[in-house]
C-alpha cells in the first residue's frame, strides 16, 4: 500500500481537485498499476458509511481481457476498452443490521464511489461512474465475469485511466438550487 500520510505528490488544494472532477470516458489506452488502483481503493474505504458499517468490498482489475469482457457484455461501459484499470464497488448484503434499521449499502457505496473518482482526479487519472446497481441486466454480467457470490451485490464499474484531455468539467453551480433558512 501506498502511505497517503506522507508527503507525496498527491498535494493539490482539495477544492481544486473537486471542481476539476469530471467524468472521463476518453483513455489513451495504458495501463494504469496495481499501486494507483491501491490508492483509489484506500480513499474507496475511508469514505462515511451508515452506523459504519463498511458493506463495501471492490474488484480491482488490470487485466486486459477481463475488462474487455466487461465492455463487451454491458450496455453502458465501452470505455472500459480504452481504460488502463477498473475497480467495481460491491457490497456485501449478508452483513447483519441492527433490527428495525435499514439497509444503507448503496448509499454508503455511492460515497466510496464518489471518493474514488476524487482521487483518481487528484492523481491525474480519469475515471467515471457507471451505473451497476439498480439494473439487473447489467448485474448479471458482472456476477457472471467476475465471479461473485450470491450475497455481493455490484454496484458500480469505475473504468480509470489516462485521460486523453477530451473530457472537461462542468459548471454545475446554480444559484436557484438553494434556499437559505427554509423553503
Ligand atoms: C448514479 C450515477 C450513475 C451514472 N451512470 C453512468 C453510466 O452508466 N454511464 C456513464 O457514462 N456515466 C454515468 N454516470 C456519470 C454521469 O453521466 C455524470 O456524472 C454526469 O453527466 C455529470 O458529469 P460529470 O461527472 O462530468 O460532472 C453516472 C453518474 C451517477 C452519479
Amino acid at each position: 500500500m501506498i502511505d497517503m500520510t506522507s508527503k507525496s505528490n498527491y498535494t493539490k488544494d482539495f477544492l481544486n481537485i473537486l471542481h476539476a472532477r469530471k467524468s472521463v470516458r476518453h483513455f489513451t489506452g495504458k495501463a494504469v498499476t496495481r499501486k494507483q488502483l491501491e490508492v483509489l481503493l484506500k480513499a474507496g474505504m475511508a469514505a462515511p458509511s451508515g452506523r459504519n458499517e463498511q458493506p463495501w468490498v471492490f474488484i480491482a482489475i488490470t487485466e486486459r481481457t477481463v475488462l474487455d469482457q466487461l465492455a463487451d457484455d454491458l450496455p453502458n461501459a465501452g470505455m472500459l476498452y480504452q481504460a488502463g484499470g477498473a475497480v467495481v464497488v460491491c457490497a456485501d448484503i449478508s452483513l447483519p443490521i441492527p433490527e428495525g434499521k435499514a439497509r444503507l449499502w448503496s448509499q454508503d457505496c455511492s460515497a466510496a464511489t464518489e471518493n474514488i473518482l476524487l482521487a483518481a482526479e487528484a492523481m491525474n487519472l480519469g475515471a467515471v461512474w457507471t451505473a451497476v446497481h439498480p439494473y439487473p441486466d447489467r448485474q448479471y454480467p458482472v456476477r457472471k465475469i467476475l465471479q461473485l457470490p450470491e450475497n455481493i451485490v455490484p454496484f458500480s464499474v469505475i473504468p480509470v485511466g489516462y485521460p486523453t484531455g477530451e473530457d472537461q468539467p462542468k459548471d454545475k453551480f446554480d444559484i436557484r438550487k438553494i434556499h437559505w433558512g427554509k423553503w
